[in-house]
């Protein structure tokens, strides 16, 4: 036994992260074209309105709007059997609240996925990757509004039809578990009405986030449903930012901690995406964090009918809890947590544990059993161009080979159901924790600098030919 025959290797990138072109052919602003560019040290900052010489850098980004067909003509060269990008909600409907989609937003993904479809390429598309119409933000709170789930379902039921022919897998909302982080609420949730300032300080209302998740249960579902009935081709999926809590000593209190912590970060959302109702310790969670979430009559009953095909996820690395630990903490995606003495660290202060996603597959395939794709994975690092003019980028072919080896294991001796891999920033684009260019994860180097700098020119590093390599072996060969 090995990776299955029809495997999907691919790259991932989000819309907001790579295109650019934030104003052209008539896309409205969003979320994350409001976020200003940050730093390692530096928070990125949101602005509730555009500020004058300030960089924003989604707003060209590595400019993909314009570079889809070279960029996807390269990873046709990498061997790719999926590519996972997003739509920009803005592109299709500008507030959001438009009757009649933007046309010119809606070519421009049947021309990115036409050009896929030339070279054999699944598209596989997430529906809502970190960025909403900025315009629901000041109208509704972002999805604390029970209005925005009509919005998001007019947004979908636009798209599936538009690309019935053209896309069969969908993901609804990128890690929609962010919502349970302060983070969540620019990235994901957009409850931050009416907020100007770090993203650090951004409004931490619990109250607010949660029932935003609420909302985007059941608008998840609702489309799922919607989108099972009509196209029976389709398959849709969720998507989780997992980050393994493992428990900093054998303490029975640090034990409970860290399932405590498995729970409220990555089983919450997926208990309800793939199991179709909100866990038992849900209530109890509610009451003792004060939250109150308001349902509509048929709600629960929504969540029911609309559970996943498949379930996704992004994995860099995994983290440690302890109750009365004096261990460190470190940084982390999305979630920071204390420092594991057998690990070490990227850069940026994650921490690098390919042996946990071994781990972690298996805890999800036996939670869930259904099949699973890892829609994310990489090293965000710093890249220098050597003397002889090239990306030499070992230490990101060393991560990526390490943790193919532990999926593989999963795969071979444990039987996990694992259908595809698409590694993070398959080419460099801007970071979304930090807002920068020099955290980079690609296998094709951008030139685009952090002071908004550069040609834009496209450059393969050393990964690019060693991913071809993987990819023409089925994972054969990771030397
Ligand atoms: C995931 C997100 O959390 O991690 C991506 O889905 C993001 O949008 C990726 O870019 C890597 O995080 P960062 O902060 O290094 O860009």
């Amino acid at each position: 036994m090995s990776f299955p025959k029809n495997f999907l290797w691919g790259g991932a990138v989000a819309a907001n992260q790579c295109e650019g072109a934030w104003d052209v052919d008539g896309k409205g602003p969003s979320t994350s074209d409001m976020c200003t560019n940050g730093s390692h040290t530096t928070p990125k900052r949101v602005t509730a309105k555009i500020e004058p010489d300030t960089l924003y850098p989604s707003h060209e980004a590595i400019d993909f709007y314009h570079h889809y067909e070279e960029d996807i003509a390269l990873f046709a060269e990498m061997g790719f059997k999926c590519f996972r990008t997003s739509i920009n909600w803005t592109r299709i409907f500008p507030t959001g609240m438009e009757t009649d989609p933007n046309e010119k937003g809606l070519e421009f993904y049947d021309k990115v996925f036409d050009c896929c479809k030339k070279y054999g390429i699944e598209p596989l598309v997430t529906i809502s990757h970190y960025e909403m119409p900025y315009a629901l933000v000041e109208k509704c709170n972002g999805w604390e509004g029970r209005e925005i789930i009509g919005y998001f379902e007019t947004y979908c039921k636009t798209i599936f039809e538009r690309y019935k022919d053209k896309v069969k897998y969908w993901l609804t909302f990128n890690e929609i578990n962010t919502g349970t982080r302060p983070f969540g609420a620019v990235a994901s949730t957009g409850t931050i009405k009416g907020f100007s300032g770090p993203v650090t300080e951004a409004p931490n209302d619990m109250q607010a986030r949660y029932q935003a998740l609420h909302h985007q249960f059941v608008a998840s579902a609702r489309v799922v449903k919607y989108a099972h009935e009509r196209y029976p081709q389709f398959k849709l999926g969720n998507m989780i930012c997992l980050v393994s809590s493992y428990p900093c000593t054998c303490s029975p209190d640090d034990m409970l901690e860290a399932q405590r912590q498995m729970r409220d970060m990555n089983w919450y959302c997926s208990d309800v995406q793939v199991k179709g109702e909100y866990p038992y310790y849900a209530k109890p969670f509610w009451k003792r964090n004060n939250i109150e979430i308001k349902m509509e009559p048929g709600d629960l009953e929504e969540l029911k009918q609309g559970t996943v095909d498949f379930y996704t996820f992004s994995y860099y690395m995994s983290n440690c809890v302890g109750v009365s630990s004096d261990s460190a903490t470190v940084e982390g995606n999305i979630i920071q947590g204390l420092q594991n003495p057998y690990l070490k660290t990227s850069e940026w202060g994650w921490q690098i544990d390919p042996k946990g996603l071994r781990w972690t597959l298996n805890e999800i395939y036996d939670r869930y059993r259904i099949p699973i794709m890892i829609v994310e994975n990489g090293l965000g690092a710093r890249d220098e161009r050597s003397e002889d003019g090239r990306f030499h980028d070992d230490y990101r072919i060393d991560y990526l080979r390490q943790h193919i080896e532990q999926m593989k294991l999963a795969v071979e001796e444990d039987g996990v159901d694992l259908i595809g891999y698409t590694p993070w920033g398959c080419i460099d684009l801007v970071s979304l924790s930090t807002g920068e260019m020099a955290k980079r994860y690609g296998l094709i180097h951008v030139n685009k600098f952090d002071d908004g700098t550069g040609d834009l020119s496209r450059e393969r590093k050393d990964s690019f030919y060693w991913y071809k390599k993987v990819i023409a072996t089925n994972g054969e060969d990771l030397s």
